[in-house]
């Protein structure tokens, strides 16, 4: 009873930010984000007799109690759904830069979910596949496909109905995805306590929900028809609405520092000399890049001659899951 998947992680270009129902995972807005082909997560789930609790090994290192806490949650699901009550020993490489805030959940769920459905024997499709890894991350329901992926929020109030669908195939149409590196300051508020306070507290938060459905029709237009200047300006301007959340929350909180801006201006000043570049951040300081594969050298560059920049991964979208012949690295008896 083991198998090994592999997932690669997401960016949104129309964020999820919110939650209508916190155990379910189940988002206030649909999403939408681009598998990037860079970065991802391989797992290997074996399930077995002998065990006596589940045994999770991050980067062959095993993991904290808390870390393991929240693999067992989604193989508690998983366990759940199948009938069987064997525990796991789980074994997951990273190859996103985590230490260096790049979120590595939604590559870390999705091939947890896929791994341990696999190897327990369940026979489903890739949409239920979805709502499984929803459950670890929300985000991570995204990353089950490759490309340029929807995720529908659904109206259901058992969350049967909020998965992600691919909405252009990653060979389809190239883009490129610079991922700016700045050095970690300040203690992370994470994405969950942060969308949390914005929906709770934020006046904000109604001008948020009141248009991420009108970007979301303007980004997949733009998609349709490649057009990649209206697809970055909205991206663009849909990111600075969900940071815009953050500082009307009580108590206000942002995730930009002095090195965000700095990316930020040099993304604008790049416009003004004819470059298409446009920028979008998660629930922390670094941010992505987006331009034409024709432009990615010159761009790259320029990032990286702003001092606070550390680095700059150039990435493309990206597969969906895919599974590999297992690997036994750990063992459990
Ligand atoms: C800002 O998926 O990490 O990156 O569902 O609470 O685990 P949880 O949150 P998570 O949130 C991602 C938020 C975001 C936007 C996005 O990826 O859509």
């Amino acid at each position: 009873m083991e198998a090994t998947a592999k997932a690669h992680t997401n960016i949104a270009l129309i964020k999820y930010w919110g939650k209508r129902d916190e155990e379910l995972f189940l988002p206030m807005n649909n999403s939408l984000s681009i598998t990037l082909d860079q970065f991802y997560t391989i797992t290997s789930v074996q399930f077995c007799e002998c065990l006596t609790a589940d045994k999770f090994y991050l980067n062959e290192t095993l993991a904290t109690d808390d870390e393991t806490k929240k693999i067992s949650e989604l193989l508690d699901l998983i366990r759940k759904l199948s009938g069987v009550k064997m525990f796991a020993v789980v074994d997951s490489l990273n190859k996103v830069p985590t230490a260096a805030g790049f979120a590595s959940s939604a590559s870390g769920f999705a091939a947890l979910a896929a791994a341990a459905t696999k190897a327990i024997g369940m026979d489903i499709d890739e949409q239920t596949l979805s709502t499984i890894a929803r459950r670890g991350s929300g985000s991570a329901c995204r990353s089950i496909y490759g490309g340029y992926v929807e995720w529908q929020k659904g109206e259901l109030l058992d969350g049967t109905d909020s998965y992600a669908e691919q909405v252009l195939h990653e060979k389809e149409w190239d883009l490129t995805i610079l991922s700016v590196l700045l050095e970690p300051k300040e203690k992370k508020i994470l994405s969950r306590e942060g969308m949390r306070r914005s929906v709770e507290t934020s006046p904000f938060y109604q001008g948020w929900l009141e248009t991420v459905d009108e970007d979301l029709e303007v980004a997949k237009q733009a998609i349709n028809e490649r057009n990649f200047e209206m697809l970055g300006e909205v991206l663009e301007r849909n990111a600075m609405k969900m940071h815009a959340t953050t500082l009307g929350a009580n108590p206000p909180f942002m995730y930009w520092q002095s090195a965000t801006f700095d990316v930020m201006e040099k993304v604008q000043e790049l416009r003004e000399s004819g470059f298409r570049a446009y920028f979008t951040i998660d629930a922390g300081p670094n941010v992505k890049v987006l331009c034409q594969p024709k432009d990615e050298e010159y761009v790259r560059g320029a990032l990286m001659a702003l001092t606070p920049v550390q680095d700059v991964y150039t990435c493309h979208p990206g597969p969906g899951i895919s599974y590999l012949p297992h690997t036994k690295r750990k063992t459990c008896c």
